[in-house]
């Protein structure tokens, strides 16, 4: 199988976990995709959704899905999005798509996070995909240099602007050996909106396909 044929089984094994008269917490990237179609056969069922980013929320709006706002809503039951890194125990790096904020704001509201990937994602050790940090764009320098200090090599992602206004920079060569400690010092850096390191939350359950089919694993 391909990877897209891989990330097309997760999305819509994600379809699954979706229950009826709810809100749906909806990611970014090609895996989310296939479960925005895959939620289209089942749009009248639920009340709507909340986007992670306006390239969902354009495609959700093209199957007529609703998407609310989420100011608008008190609670979230389900999260289902993807991941650029999923590590054992359901850590992830995010933010290939530059959504990681929007993702991890939804991520942080939604009762159960659902990660779909494809076998390519699963790794022991998070680090070899660069790490997207969301920075406001006169920080640049001075998180770049902090970024090195933390023994990375942060890289500006050229002709990127994030639904937020801010930049990303990608920081290559971390390896990242304690995803906890690095995900609150690198926060904690000023001018830092967000790093794509999913620790503290992480994923509840993931659905990963791989050529046997998709297996759960459960945190
Ligand atoms: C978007 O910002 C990301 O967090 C995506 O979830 C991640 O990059 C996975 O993307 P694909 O599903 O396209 O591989």
């Amino acid at each position: 199988m391909t990877q897209d044929e891989l990330k097309k089984a997760v999305g819509w094994a994600a379809l699954d976990y979706v229950q009826p008269n709810t809100i749906v917490g909806v990611g970014t990237g090609t895996t989310a995709a296939h479960f925005i179609d895959a939620l289209a056969t089942r749009k009248d069922e639920i009340i709507g959704t909340v986007s992670s980013s306006e390239a969902s929320t354009e495609r959700l709006k093209s199957y007529g899905i609703p998407v609310f706002d989420l100011n608008e809503i008190d609670s979230l039951s389900l999260y289902i999005d993807g991941a650029d890194e999923i590590n054992l125990a359901l850590q992830m790096i995010k933010g290939g798509g530059a959504a990681l904020t929007r993702e991890k704001i939804i991520a942080a509201v939604a009762q159960t996070f659902i990660c779909i990937a494809d076998q390519s994602k699963q790794v022991d050790c998070l680090g070899h995909f660069p790490l997207p940090v969301e920075v406001i764009p006169m920080a640049q320098a001075y998180v770049s240099r902090e970024l090195v200090k933390l023994g990375g090599r942060p890289e500006y992602r050229k002709d990127i602007v994030t639904d937020n206004g801010n930049i990303i920079l990608d920081v290559y060569d971390l390896l990242i050996d304690d995803p906890d400690k690095l995900e609150v010092a690198i926060n904690a850096l000023p001018g830092v909106v967000t790093v794509g390191l999913f620790a503290k939350r992480g994923a509840d359950i993931a659905l990963i396909g791989d050529e046997n089919g998709v297996k759960k694993i459960i945190r």
